[in-house]
């Protein structure tokens, strides 16, 4: 098994904590040790840091939700919910690239699996020069591509795909997470998004109702943690 798991996405809002918080309670639940980093987040609101993305993988890890361990998961955190160029430029200073990716290696080792949420979409901007791709390709982890399947969700799954493939970015599986509205039956998307990448593991989460820890019901994810 490689140390550690990226996983990105479509797009954002798309279901990238909650697929990345189903792996860490799949792995918990295995007794496997489990690391959860969401280095960049934007729209991260310290007064609502118990609802962060950061705070629900951390959750799902098992880790307590301190400020310490948001900082530690999440050093690059912007108060602006839009792109981190944008949101950095706005605080006068850019992110340093090397930094995020010397903080990523530094959390990889032998003994835990590692899952790295992405932000936003696969190209979402992290400075003026490097996007969300660049930083996948430096780092060389396998991907969880993650998408949706509202109306639009399968050019915006196969374009990421695409690019990942482009940049030799492995990809371990795609997962097609149920939009709140879909033209079509969630198998359909996810079978007709199986049939351009046969050689790909597409796997299909249905909505799961509005509950506390919505990651405890989802199953079916286990494939993705095996080499
Ligand atoms: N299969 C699903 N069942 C129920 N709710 C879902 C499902 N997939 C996504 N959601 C919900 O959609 C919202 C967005 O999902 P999530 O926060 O996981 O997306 P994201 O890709 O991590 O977004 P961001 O780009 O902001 O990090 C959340 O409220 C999440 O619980
Ligand atoms: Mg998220």
């Amino acid at each position: 098994m490689s140390q550690g798991l990226f996983i990105t996405g479509a797009g954002t809002e798309v279901g990238k904590t909650l697929i990345a918080c189903a792996l860490a309670h799949h792995l918990r639940t295995a007794k496997r040790p489990v690391k959860v980093l969401k280095p960049i987040i934007s729209g991260f609101d310290p007064d609502l840091a118990e609802t962060s993305d950061t705070a629900l993988l951390l959750r799902a890890a098992g880790v307590k939700v301190t400020k310490a361990a948001i900082a530690e998961a999440s050093p690059w955190r912007y108060a602006e919910p839009i792109s981190p160029n944008m949101a950095a430029a706005r605080t006068g200073t850019p992110i340093d690239m090397d930094a995020v990716m010397n903080h990523c290696r530094a959390a990889l080792s032998d003994d835990a699996l590692t899952l790295i949420e992405g932000v936003g979409g696969v190209m979402a901007p992290l400075t003026d020069e490097a996007t969300v791709l660049d930083w996948m390709a430096a780092l060389g982890l396998p991907a969880v591509v993650v998408g949706g399947s509202y109306l639009g969700a399968m050019s915006h799954t196969l374009t990421a795909v695409s690019v990942l493939i482009e940049r030799a970015v492995p990809i371990r599986a795609v997962v097609v997470s149920e939009s709140r509205d879909q033209p079509v039956p969630l198998a359909e998307t996810a079978s007709t998004i199986a049939g351009f990448m046969p050689h790909l593991p597409v796997i299909a989460v249905p909505r799961i109702a509005p509950i506390e820890r919505p990651w405890e019901a989802i199953d079916g994810l286990g494939e993705l943690l095996e080499d």
